[in-house]
């Protein structure tokens, strides 16, 4: 079949699933804390979600990222993964989740036994009341030990840090050490206008360019030429050894050679993080079981892929989105 080339000449080789809205932190950045989430039965089927990995495996796909939310807490999840893991080594190169780690403990070794390598797990903080008041809810301890059980099972940890000017923004260096010192790879993100919270975004926004000068006073960063198909920039902390990302789409605009669509638990393809050009696949996909109109419909969607973003400091005010990064999972 022919591989999804978008009208930017990009081609799709990554998708992001987002396997539920739902998640077990309500993290101030992410949410309110009164959220809303989808009635159950507006939700795919593990069987259905199956079928469109499949669909999009064979169209190129050779990175598939579960999300959420928090995908742990979707049930049949490991199922999920178990039916996926079927084409590792058949056109798909790896499979890998971004997890809150709350409940990563319990999962760890049923992740590795399917084939996961890598994790990505969110800490924004390792004080135990920052951590629940940004996370809204007390769950530093087992976020930690989710963290030690994947690295036990074999997993390789990734973190993943939101920069917020007045939560974390004092804790950052110890953070890299902290993951540094553990071999872990670790990423900052600005925040970003997605869907409606309740508190304002733009008071919040620390830009990673200035976190980074600070950071360079004293310690030595080296570019890093790494590319994972992704928005991250890396740098190497000479100083602790270990690798520092950069996700910057407030102070930098990364869309150039992004490879990535996002397809949401309903079966919505969203071509953008930062748009709303999304196509509905549920119809397609329940339409018949030979995958003729999915697939044609998946076309349809590649072809009305936005050129980028076009996240505004000065709008962060107001989302960019409805929806919320929990839809879509980043
Ligand atoms: N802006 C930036 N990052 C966000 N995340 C969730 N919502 C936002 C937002 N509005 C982060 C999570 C997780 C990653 C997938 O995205 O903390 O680390
Ligand atoms: Fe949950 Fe992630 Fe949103 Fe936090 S950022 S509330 S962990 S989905």
């Amino acid at each position: 079949m022919r591989p999804l080339v978008d009208p930017f000449g990009r081609t799709i080789s990554y998708l992001r699933v987002s396997v539920t809205d739902r998640c077990d932190l309500r993290c101030i950045y992410c949410m309110s804390e009164r959220m809303r989430f989808l009635p159950r039965k507006d939700l795919l089927s593990i069987d259905e979600l199956d079928r469109l990995c499949a669909a999009f495996v064979a169209r190129g796909v050779r990175r598939l990222r579960f999300t959420g939310g928090e995908p742990l807490v979707r049930r049949g999840f490991l199922d999920l993964l178990e039916a996926v893991s079927r084409h590792l080594g058949q056109g798909l190169d790896e499979i890998t989740l971004t997890t809150n780690g709350v409940q990563l403990a319990d999962f760890a070794q049923d992740l590795a036994r399917i084939g996961v390598k890598r994790v990505n797990v969110s800490v924004d903080s390792f004080d135990r009341e920052t951590f629940a008041r940004i996370a809204r809810r007390d769950r530093l301890g087992d976020v930690l030990g989710g963290i030690e059980a994947a690295v036990a099972a074999g997993l390789k940890v990734k973190i993943n840090t939101v920069a917020l000017k007045h939560d974390n923004a004092h804790e950052i260096p110890d953070l890299i050490q902290w993951a540094h010192a553990r071999g872990h790879d670790i990423t900052l993100i600005e925040t970003m206008p997605l869907g409606e919270i309740d508190e304002d975004r733009t008071d919040q926004f620390l830009s990673l360019a200035r976190v980074r000068e600070d950071l360079a006073s004293y310690w030595r960063l080296t570019d890093l030429p790494d590319r994972t198909g992704g928005p991250a920039r890396y740098v190497r902390v000479e100083e602790t050894g270990g690798r520092l990302g950069f996700i910057t789409p407030l102070t930098h605009n990364f869309c150039e050679g992004c490879s990535r669509v996002r397809l949401t638990c309903t079966g919505r393809l969203y071509l953008c993080l930062g748009h709303e050009t999304a196509a509905d696949l549920r119809a397609p996909l329940r339409d018949d079981a030979s995958d003729v109109s999915l697939q044609a419909a998946i076309d349809a969607a590649i072809a009305l892929r936005p050129k980028g973003h076009d996240f505004q400091i000065e709008r962060l005010r107001t989302p960019a989105t409805e929806r919320h990064m929990s839809v879509t999972g980043g």
